[in-house]
C-alpha cells in the first residue's frame, strides 16, 4: 500500500500545483516501496536526489506565482520553503554519508514534511490566488 494516498482535501485548487504536488507524492511512495523492497544505497540515494531536486522546482514554482501576484504571505512562505529544502538535504547527506538509513521513521518524517506543508501553507494562498484567476 502507497504511503501517501492523494486526498481531495491536499487541492490547492490550481491544477499546475495540485499536479507538482501529487508528483512529489509519488516520489515520496517510491522511496517507500524502495525501502520496504530492501533496495540498495544507489537506488535509495536516486530518488531521493529526485526528491530533493523537485521539491526545489516546485517551491519556485509557487515563490514565482507569489511574486507575479503580489501575494501577501510570501515572506512567510518563502521562509518555510527554505527550512523545507534543509531538512530534506540534510537527511539526503546523512543518508549518503552512511550515517542514516530509511526507516519507518523517516518515512513517516518525510509524508508529515510534505503533508503538513500543504496543509497548513499551501492552502492559504487558494483563495489569493484563485481571486487572481490562477487555477
Ligand atoms: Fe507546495
Ligand atoms: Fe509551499
Amino acid at each position: 500500500m502507497a504511503l501517501i494516498t492523494w486526498k481531495d482535501s491536499y487541492s490547492v485548487n490550481i491544477k499546475e500545483l495540485d499536479n507538482q504536488h501529487k508528483k512529489l507524492i509519488d516520489l515520496i511512495n517510491v522511496l517507500h516501496d524502495s525501502m520496504k523492497e530492501g533496495k540498495g544505497k544507489e537506488a535509495i540515494c536516486n530518488v531521493l536526489d529526485q526528491l530533493v531536486h523537485y521539491t526545489a522546482t516546485h517551491f519556485a514554482a509557487e515563490e514565482k506565482l507569489f511574486l507575479k501576484h503580489g501575494y501577501p504571505g510570501s515572506q512567510d512562505h518563502y521562509l518555510k520553503h527554505q527550512d523545507l529544502i534543509e531538512q530534506v538535504s540534510s537527511l539526503q547527506k546523512r543518508f549518503e554519508s552512511g550515517e542514516s538509513v530509511l526507516t519507518i521513521e523517516v518515512m513517516a518524517f518525510l509524508k508529515d514534511w510534505l503533508t503538513d506543508h500543504i496543509l497548513a501553507s499551501d492552502k492559504k494562498y487558494t483563495s489569493f490566488l484563485n481571486s487572481k484567476g490562477v487555477m
